[in-house]
C-alpha cells in the first residue's frame, strides 16, 4: 500500500497565533504519538512562515493552497511557486473546487501551474470533482477525464511521481455530507485507470489518491476501510487538533 497522506486545508481560516499553535499541537501529539501517515499542513498564506517555524524538525509538512503559474511578473495580488517554495512549502495544492468554482480558474489555468510547482521542487496535489448538477446528470465520469486530461496534458511519468490526485466532490464539501464509499471507490478507481492508460502501470499503481469532503472522527473508520483511499484531504475538521488528529490516527488501524 502506498503510505497515506493526510492533509488539512485550513483555507482562509485563522491569524498566524492560532496556525503556529494549533501546529504545535499536532507537532507535539505526533511527536508523542508517531503517525503512520504523512501529515502536511496547508494554513493560509499569512501564517505558512508562523507555521514554518513550529514544523521546524517535525516529519510535517508545509502546503500552500494555491499559487500562480509564472514565477514573477505584473500580477497584482498573485503567489509564484518560488515565493511559496522559499517559506518552506514542499506541497501545492492546484485546482481547489473553491479555486474553480469561487474565482472561476478554468481547467485550462489550472494545467498551466502544475509544471511550475513541480519545477521547483515540490510536490502537487491536483483536485478534481464533479458538482451536484454533474453527478445528478450522470455526468462525473466525464467530468473527472476531462479534469485530468487537461491538467495533465504536459506532465511526464516522472512528474505524477511528485504529484497526488484528491478527489474533492463538490456537493460533499463542508456540507457534512459525505459520498458513500461505493461513489468513492468508483471515482478512485477512475482516477486510477486514467493514469495508467496515460502513465504506464507503475505511475498508476503508486499515484496517491486522496479523498476530501466533509472528512470528521465519525465517519473517518468507514472511509479508511475504503481500499482505494490513499489518504484524506480535510477542511473543517482539520482546524482543531481534537477532530484532526483522529483522521491522522485512523490509518495506523489501516
Ligand atoms: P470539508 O472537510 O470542510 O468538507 O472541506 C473539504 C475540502 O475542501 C478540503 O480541501
Amino acid at each position: 500500500m502506498n503510505t497515506p497522506l493526510v492533509v488539512a486545508n485550513w483555507k482562509m481560516h485563522g491569524d498566524q497565533a492560532s496556525c503556529a499553535r494549533l501546529a504545535r499541537q499536532i507537532v507535539r501529539a505526533l511527536r508523542h504519538q508517531p503517525a503512520s501517515a504523512e501529515v502536511v499542513l496547508a494554513p493560509p498564506f499569512t501564517a505558512l512562515n508562523a507555521v514554518q517555524r513550529r514544523l521546524s524538525g517535525s516529519p510535517i509538512k508545509l502546503a500552500a493552497q494555491n499559487c500562480h503559474w509564472e514565477v514573477q511578473g505584473a500580477y497584482t495580488g498573485e503567489i509564484s511557486p518560488v515565493m511559496v517554495r522559499e517559506l518552506g512549502c514542499t506541497f501545492v495544492i492546484v485546482g481547489h473546487s473553491e479555486r474553480r468554482h469561487v474565482f472561476q480558474e478554468s481547467d485550462d489555468m489550472i494545467a498551466r501551474k502544475l509544471a511550475p510547482v513541480l519545477r521547483q521542487g515540490m510536490r502537487a496535489i491536483l483536485c478534481v470533482g464533479e458538482t451536484l448538477d454533474q453527478r445528478q446528470a450522470k455526468k462525473t465520469a466525464t467530468v473527472i477525464h476531462r479534469q485530468l486530461r487537461i491538467a495533465l496534458k504536459g506532465l511526464t511519468k516522472a512528474d505524477i511521481a511528485n504529484s497526488e490526485i484528491a478527489y474533492e466532490p463538490v456537493w460533499a464539501i463542508g456540507t457534512g455530507q459525505n459520498a458513500t464509499p461505493k461513489q468513492i471507490s468508483q471515482v478512485h478507481r477512475l482516477i486510477r485507470k486514467c493514469l495508467t492508460n496515460r502513465f504506464g502501470p507503475s505511475a498508476g499503481k503508486h499515484a496517491r489518491i486522496l479523498y476530501g469532503g466533509s472528512v470528521k472522527p465519525e465517519n473517518v473508520a468507514s472511509l479508511v476501510a475504503v481500499e482505494e483511499i490513499d489518504g484524506f484531504l480535510v477542511g473543517g475538521a482539520s482546524l482543531q487538533s481534537e477532530t484532526f488528529l483522529p483522521i491522522i490516527r485512523a490509518f495506523s488501524q489501516k
